[in-house]
């Protein structure tokens, strides 16, 4: 039987459930619309001779997103995310990496400050298990890396810490199995825990699901969807499904220059988008 005094502390508890989701929602959407972005370009350009692959593109990703970055094939993605880590010098323009510019800085020196991208790990480790390839990426972070050679249980913390990244990720069950023996959706998994191990601030991610069979690419992403909130995301995907479900916010580049930035919602509306999405060319 309910009594009053029951359905009064009902009541109150649904209220402050609510006015609690309410207040997280609003420092959410405050933290996102007025925070330093994690990562920014100021009018990035860049030509290989006289073909332009990134005209004056300015982006701001705020901590925490997850951003799309669409366009057709040869519209600049992978352009701008060389770009982005430093394995392109742009003719002009700056990067920032929240407040610091590190237009000048190398690739390595990027990656230690947070601005991390995935390497495919097959050609890397084919003869470790996931588990040790990602305690070498965290006792590298650590400076431990040297010592490699003693093996797993000389360090235990980094290979916690390992384990931890790789549960996280789903691949708690399989972390003893060889890289190379893992599904090809794991090993993209993977590539994303070797990544964790280095403590990112910002991830860039080009294509992903790249040679994932369809049935596993959706898990992928959900994995990236639900990475640490902390971590800012960017990742290039043409499969426009998994852009929708997954992606926070989206750029759309055409020819080296953003045509559209925005939210799922207003991109998929955009006249100018499907013109680009239905005339024909190719997308990737
Ligand atoms: N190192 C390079 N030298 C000359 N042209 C390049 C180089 N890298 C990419 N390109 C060209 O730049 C354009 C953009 O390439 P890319 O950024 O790979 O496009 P996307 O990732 O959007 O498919 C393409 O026309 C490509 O052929
Ligand atoms: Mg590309």
């Amino acid at each position: 039987m309910t009594t009053s005094a029951q359905t009064t502390a009902q009541t109150t508890a649904q209220t402050t459930a609510q006015t609690a989701a309410q207040t997280a929602a609003q420092t959410a959407a405050t933290r996102s619309g007025t925070e330093k972005p994690a990562l920014s370009t100021h009018g990035l350009n860049k030509s290989f001779g006289s073909l332009v692959v990134a005209r004056d593109i300015s982006i701001a990703l705020p901590q925490g997103a997850r951003y799309a970055l669409i366009g057709p094939n040869g519209a600049g993605k992978t352009t701008l995310i060389n770009l982005i880590t430093g394995m392109l010098r742009p003719d002009s323009g700056r990067i920032r990496l929240g407040p610091h510019d590190i237009t000048s800085l190398k690739p390595h020196q990027r990656v230690r400050r947070g601005l991390v991208r995935t390497f495919q790990i097959n050609t890397l480790f084919p003869q470790l298990t996931a588990l040790e390839a990602v305690v070498l990426a965290v006792s590298e972070r650590r400076g431990l890396a040297r010592n490699f050679w003693r093996g797993l249980t000389a360090f235990p913390d980094a290979a916690e810490e390992a384990y931890a990244i790789l549960k996280s990720l789903s691949l708690g069950a399989d972390c003893t199995r060889l890289t190379r023996e893992l599904a090809y959706g794991q090993q993209r998994l993977l590539e994303i825990a070797l990544a964790l191990a280095t403590k990112p601030k910002v991830l860039l991610l080009d294509e992903p699901a790249a040679g994932v069979p369809r049935d596993e690419s959706a898990d992928l992403f959900a994995a990236i969807a639900a990475l640490p909130p902390d971590i800012t995301v960017l990742f290039i995907e043409h499969d426009m499904n998994l852009v929708f479900r997954f992606a926070t916010r989206i750029i759309v580049l055409v020819q080296g220059a953003i045509l559209l930035e925005g939210t799922p919602q207003v991109i998929s509306a955009d006249p100018r988008v499907r013109e680009v999405y239905l005339g024909g060319v190719h997308y990737g």
